[in-house]
């Protein structure tokens, strides 16, 4: 409901230009060039085709609109927990036949004029968010929030600013067509895209694009030190990586809370994580407090919500988010605010998109509670230290959390098992008809349909 709504306000208002460079920003808006011989050759893609429903499609293939852009053949894309959310409908503007997919690496196939330091051949991934390179945040490299490379009118009315543009993820953020296809267009090349070295395999490179500077954003950003008590809501690959990072910063003690096998998969990688099933304890907040009873103040240092707003669980909330009288639950940022001792951090990873009943406001206020929301992660700020991360083996994602290995025919399955925790899914590394073999110790070639 809200979506047909947004796309319908959306419409009727003109493109957000903040500088000279947006229009061309938003091309996905405008007709594709034609080509100069006859229609434009088709690749397979996962696109969106209504609430829950996700499918393969021939589409066009993309070709250079902007003399900044860079074509890359795609060879590793994959499904995102926020993927989940565009498929359930839970974020805003969607239209049908929309690419999805923010996750990729692979090879420049063309560069435009005026992009001068990625070259025809390079290896590169390149981070989920569009940014210009130039502007207010992207000098502090918060790239996340560039204001020049996302012309939705209605998120600054709904935020009071704008986000960046990114990949697959909607109108609200700019339109653009994603990568869980063969061939994808980056606008500002060279900006974009970060040349992976030889002694890092695709397999660990494309994490680079998302996972791993989200999650190591999450837990700088809430400035998680030596001695901290941690919780961390969600046990799926972020909430797995700010668990390692966690420790890795010094915590003293990990807390993951989610549900079923996930639950068992985090202990078996990281064995001193301690786990929280959320479908057996009522009183999460009530639990972290009778674990931590033998600290000074029982209750945890630091809350990690990397889970999501459309995750009700009262029906209470189950029915406002059905009828729209909210759109996000506050269930678990709730139980993140009750759970740290007071002057505790909370910070909001999981995506939330608009506004919800009952906050625990007084909570926050009494306890003096630093509620941080993290942001969609600024992926350019971590760049250079992760990657060196993956050089040095200092996280290795292939061990990790990389469980898969799967064709991109499966895609539009793979939702319906990564959704349905199916399968033992916790990434899947998606393949084309561009990637490699396998490299040493990945997951190999499998399918969904065995
Ligand atoms: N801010 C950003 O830049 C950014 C980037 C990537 C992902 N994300 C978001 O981070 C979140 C995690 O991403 P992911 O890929 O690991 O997703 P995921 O879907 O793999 O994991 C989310 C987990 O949350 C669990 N969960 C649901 N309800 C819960 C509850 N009440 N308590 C505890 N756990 C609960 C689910 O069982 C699931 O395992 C998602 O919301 C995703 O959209 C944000
Ligand atoms: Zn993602
Ligand atoms: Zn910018």
């Amino acid at each position: 409901m809200f979506n047909a709504v947004a796309n319908a306000v959306e419409a009727r208002m003109a493109p957000s230009h903040t500088d000279g460079t947006v229009p061309e920003a938003n091309p996905e808006h405008q007709p594709a060039p034609e080509a100069p011989d006859g229609p434009r050759e088709k690749m397979l893609a996962l696109t969106w085709q209504g609430v829950n429903k996700v499918e393969m499609q021939q589409c066009d293939v993309p070709v250079l609109i902007n003399d900044h852009d860079v074509i890359i053949n795609i060879t590793g894309t994959t499904v995102c927990g926020s993927d989940l959310h565009l498929m359930h409908g839970a974020l805003l503007e969607m239209n049908k036949h929309d690419i999805l997919g923010h996750e990729f690496c692979g090879v420049i196939a063309e560069v435009g004029s005026k992009v001068s330091k990625r070259k025809v051949g390079e290896r590169v991934v390149v981070s989920f968010q569009i940014a210009c390179g130039s502007c207010f945040y992207c000098r502090q490299r918060l790239s996340s929030q560039c204001v020049n490379t996302n012309a939705s009118s209605l998120e600054p009315k709904l935020y009071g600013h704008k986000t960046a543009g990114m990949f697959g993820y909607s109108h609200l953020t700019g339109s653009f067509a994603g990568g869980q296809c063969e061939v994808v267009r980056v606008p500002w090349g060279d900006v974009n895209c970060l040349p992976i070295p030889d002694s890092v395999p695709d397999e660990a490179a494309l994490y680079l694009s998302d996972m791993l500077p989200t999650s190591y954003h999450t837990v700088v950003d809430t400035g998680v030190k030596d001695g901290d008590c941690v919780a961390v809501w969600g046990a799926g690959p972020i909430g797995l990586l700010c668990a390692h990072w966690a420790f890795l910063k010094g915590a003293k003690r990990v807390f993951l809370i989610d549900r079923d096998w996930r639950l068992e998969y985090a202990k078996s990688k990281i064995p001193e994580v301690e786990t929280i099933d959320f479908s057996q304890v009522k009183d999460v907040p009530a639990k972290l407090r009778e674990l931590t009873r033998d600290e000074e103040v029982p209750g945890v240092d630091v809350a990690l919500e990397c889970a999501a707003g459309e995750y009700a669980k009262s029906l209470l909330h189950k029915a406002q988010l059905a009828v729209g009288l909210e759109l996000d639950t506050p269930e678990i940022v709730n139980e993140c605010i009750l759970s740290v001792k007071n002057f505790g951090r909370v910070g909001v990873t999981g995506i939330y998109t608009g506004f919800c009943n009952g906050f625990a406001i007084g909570a926050v206020m009494e306890k003096g509670v630093r509620f941080i929301g993290c942001g969609q992660a600024p992926v350019h700020k971590y760049w250079d230290e992760l990657l060196q991360m993956l050089v040095d083996k200092k996280i290795d994602p292939i061990s990790l959390f990389v469980t898969h290995r799967l064709p991109l025919e499966e895609t539009a399955l793979l939702y319906k098992k990564q959704d349905a925790h199916e399968n033992s899914i916790m990434k899947a590394f998606i393949t084309t008809k561009y990637s490699s073999e396998p490299s040493p110790g990945a997951p190999k070639l499998s399918s969904l349909r065995d």
